[in-house]
């Protein structure tokens, strides 16, 4: 058996699970080498550091885990050294959960619509009859106050379950002259019935659960459009290439 294929993570789905434990395996065996070889703790540190970037290199780790791995532990004790209060990692903790806590549950990370793609959005909207737009997953409220802006007949709603980026977009929806409204709210509980347009940009992980929760509810006619990430073995309608800075295409399916 390969070092590879010893090191991948078979039974261990969150990467981050996994860069972890590798962390521990790797402190654990610089501990063992400082004690064998009566080592200081500044090179404790560093062996525990090399041993984590050489596990990281070995494993199945996506290649942009390696300087994370590689810094982790120099960082914790650095950290240590400027003796910070407990509180700024308590709280550190909680808006990294508030906002990203939904990459660890359900695979889907905050990143935001780029202008291009609102406006490609823009374009597949109707501009002079009553619609209704539901973004599901709508982080901050970004491409629904944007296209709530241009569309006079269009209605907008957006659902979002990760605290943060909800309560900004919901004191967004407030300010004047917005009309969008958003939710805290799990997609999976939202009916799609009700809408015209369903707008995703969530992530590979959720999209064939979504494709079949598009189809059992959205209305013949409606649109479902996704932002980079296809559903495997559903050809779209359509695709725009966006030429914007993560190459991304919106995919769009008539239903
Ligand atoms: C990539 S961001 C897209 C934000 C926004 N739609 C945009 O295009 O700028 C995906 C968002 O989906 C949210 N999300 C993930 N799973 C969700 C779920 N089950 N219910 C509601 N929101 C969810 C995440 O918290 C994240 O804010």
């Amino acid at each position: 058996m390969t070092t590879r294929a010893l090191l991948s993570r078979q039974y261990i789905k969150a990467p981050v699970v996994w860069a972890m434990l590798q962390q521990l395996a790797a402190l654990g065996l610089a501990v063992l080498l400082a004690y064998l070889f009566s080592l200081s703790i500044g090179l404790t540190i560093i062996t525990a550091a090399l041993l984590a970037g050489m596990i990281a290199w070995h494993s199945d780790l996506p290649r942009w885990w390696l300087p994370l791995q590689l810094a982790f532990w120099p960082a914790l004790a650095y950290l240590h050294y400027l003796a910070l209060p407990p509180l700024v990692y308590l709280g550190g903790l909680l808006i990294l959960l508030a906002v990203y806590g939904s990459v660890v549950f359900a695979g889907v990370p905050l990143f935001l619509s780029s202008d291009r793609a609102t406006a490609a959005v823009a374009g597949l909207l109707p501009a002079h009859r009553d619609f209704r737009f539901l973004d599901v997953g709508a982080g901050a409220g970004g491409l629904l106050a944007q296209l709530d802006r241009q569309f006079r007949f269009g209605l907008f709603e957006g659902v979002e379950r990760a605290p943060l980026p909800f309560v900004i977009g919901w004191i967004r929806s407030k300010l004047r002259g917005a009309q969008f409204r958003i939710r805290f709210e799990n997609l999976w509980q939202t009916d799609l019935s009700r809408y015209d347009v369903v707008y995703a940009y969530l992530s590979p992980a959720p999209m064939l659960r979504l494709w079949d929760k598009v189809q059992r509810e959205m209305r013949p006619g409606s649109l479902f459009i996704s932002n980079t990430f296809v559903v495997p073995g559903e050809a779209p309608d359509q695709s725009i290439e966006l030429h914007d800075l993560s190459r991304s295409t919106l995919y769009v399916w008539r239903i």
